[in-house]
């Protein structure tokens, strides 16, 4: 339990107006705010192509979520989720194998360390627990665009759009010693839902009640734009 008093959030319409639906055009930018705050993670680590071969492979399939900032004509941050993580690369795999393999296998070629992360990749979705499917996996800002409750929006536009597609529960899983990440999802009133080794980290999942938020109301953006 993390026992922190929830505050309302208020809400800017001039930030609520910058945050759109991510776009395949979107993947190779997207790709690199997620490699420059997420550099160690496996993804990046696997570099910049695969990483934008994955956005573009991502964002047009039917379960993937994904929001962007726009301000004046430049992505500063972005959110990544999905209505159903383990099912949505899955499908994202099989569909596209050849251009997605293509990209490892140069990735690896670059650091060969990168394999034993991937070999443990599938247990993943045993580690952090498949009784929840709808999941925010990667959020990130550019250091300038931090502290101002910006990623506050964009978390409130996934979890609506979430809870508008029939969601009651929503996780995510960061590393124990992320302090941005630990702190924001603390102040929306998540829950430890439990804590795991993954990559050698120390992770923790955490669980919020979409329906018990008070900051989340069932409002779909995705197709307004
Ligand atoms: C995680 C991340 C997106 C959080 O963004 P952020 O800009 O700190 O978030 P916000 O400004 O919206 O603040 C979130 C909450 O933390 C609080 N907060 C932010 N900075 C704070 C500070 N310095 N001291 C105290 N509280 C602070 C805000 O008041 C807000 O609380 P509220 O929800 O009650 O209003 C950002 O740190 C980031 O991009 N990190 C790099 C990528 C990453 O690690 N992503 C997470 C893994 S997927």
């Amino acid at each position: 339990m993390t026992g922190h008093e929830v505050r309302p959030l208020s809400i800017r319409p001039e930030v609520m107006n910058a945050i759109r639906p991510m776009r395949p055009a979107d993947a190779p930018r997207v790709a690199q705010l997620h490699r420059a705050a997420m550099g160690h993670s496996l993804w990046a680590r696997l570099g910049q192509a695969f990483l934008a071969t994955l956005y573009r492979r991502l964002i047009p399939n039917p379960l993937f979520v994904g929001f962007v900032y726009e301000e004046a004509g430049s992505i500063g941050g972005f959110i990544a989720g999905s209505t159903n993580t383990a099912a949505m690369f899955r499908q994202v795999f099989r569909k596209h194998f050849l251009p997605l393999a293509a990209r490892t296998a140069v990735g690896v070629a670059m650091d060969p360390r990168v394999i034993p992360l991937l070999l443990r990749t599938s247990t993943y979705f045993d580690a952090s627990g498949s009784d929840i499917p709808a999941e925010s996996l990667f959020c990130s800002f550019l250091p300038e665009l931090r502290g101002k409750k910006i990623a506050d929006h964009i978390n409130k536009v996934l979890f609506d759009e979430l809870l508008y597609r029939g969601h009651k529960f929503v996780k995510i899983t960061t590393e124990s010693d992320n302090r941005g990440a630990n702190r924001q999802l603390t102040h929306w009133g998540f829950q430890v839902g439990g804590r795991f080794r993954f990559y050698g980290k120390d992770m923790v999942k955490y669980v919020l009640d979409l329906e018990e938020s008070h900051r989340v109301e069932p409002v779909g953006r995705y197709h307004q734009a």
